[in-house]
C-alpha cells in the first residue's frame, strides 16, 4: 500500500535509512521536510509497517526526487518501481511537474536500471561528485513525466 507519511513515521523511516552505506539524512533534515510538507510517500505492509520511502519537491515545472529507498530484505520485489511511479504520477497530477530530476551514484546498477525503465535519461556527469570512501561520478537524470 502507498501513503502519505506523518511524522510518526519518522523513526521507522529513519531506521530503513540507517541501512544505507552512506546515510547523511539527519533526523533534523527529515523533520524539515515534514515541516514544509514535502510530499513524503512510504510503501507499507499489509500491518502498515514501513517497507520504503520517497520524497520530492516540485521547482517550477520540474519534480526533484530527493531520495528512494526500500529496505534490504524487500528489495527486488517491484515496489521501488511500484513507489517511483507513483511519485512521478503525484507531482504531473498535483503540481503540473512535467519532468522528474534526479541525482545518482554511477556505480548504483540497481537504481540506474529502475531510473533508465521508468523513461529517465543521463542529462550529464558530474565527475568525482562523490567523496565519501572513495571517490565516484553523479549521473544527473531526466525523465518526462505523464500529462496529467
Ligand atoms: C534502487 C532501489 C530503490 C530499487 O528498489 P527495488 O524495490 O529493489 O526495485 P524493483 O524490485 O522495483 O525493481 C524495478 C526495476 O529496477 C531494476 N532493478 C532492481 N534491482 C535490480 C538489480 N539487483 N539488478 C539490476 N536491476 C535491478 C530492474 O530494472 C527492475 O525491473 P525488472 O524487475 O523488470 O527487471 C533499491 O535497490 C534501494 O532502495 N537501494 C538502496 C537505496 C538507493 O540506492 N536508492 C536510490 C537513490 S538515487
Amino acid at each position: 500500500m502507498l501513503r502519505r507519511a506523518q511524522v510518526s513515521d519518522l523513526p521507522r523511516i529513519l531506521e530503513i535509512n540507517s541501512e544505507l552505506d552512506k546515510d547523511q539524512w539527519t533526523k533534523e533534515k527529515f523533520s524539515d521536510m515534514f515541516e514544509y510538507d514535502f510530499p513524503i510517500w512510504v510503501v507499507t505492509d499489509n500491518a502498515d509497517r514501513i517497507i520504503g520511502y520517497a520524497v520530492y519537491l516540485v521547482c517550477l515545472d520540474e519534480a526533484r526526487i530527493l531520495n528512494l529507498v526500500i529496505s534490504k530484505s524487500f528489495q527486488g520485489n517491484g515496489l521501488g518501481e511500484t513507489l517511483m511511479t507513483h511519485l512521478m504520477e503525484d507531482a504531473a497530477e498535483k503540481f503540473a511537474a512535467k519532468y522528474a530530476m534526479l541525482e545518482v551514484d554511477a556505480s548504483n546498477l540497481q537504481a540506474l536500471a529502475l531510473y533508465t525503465k521508468l523513461g529517465f535519461r543521463v542529462l550529464c556527469v558530474r565527475k568525482n561528485y562523490y567523496t565519501d570512501k572513495y571517490l565516484r561520478d553523479a549521473y544527473l537524470m531526466q525523465a518526462e513525466l505523464p500529462v496529467a
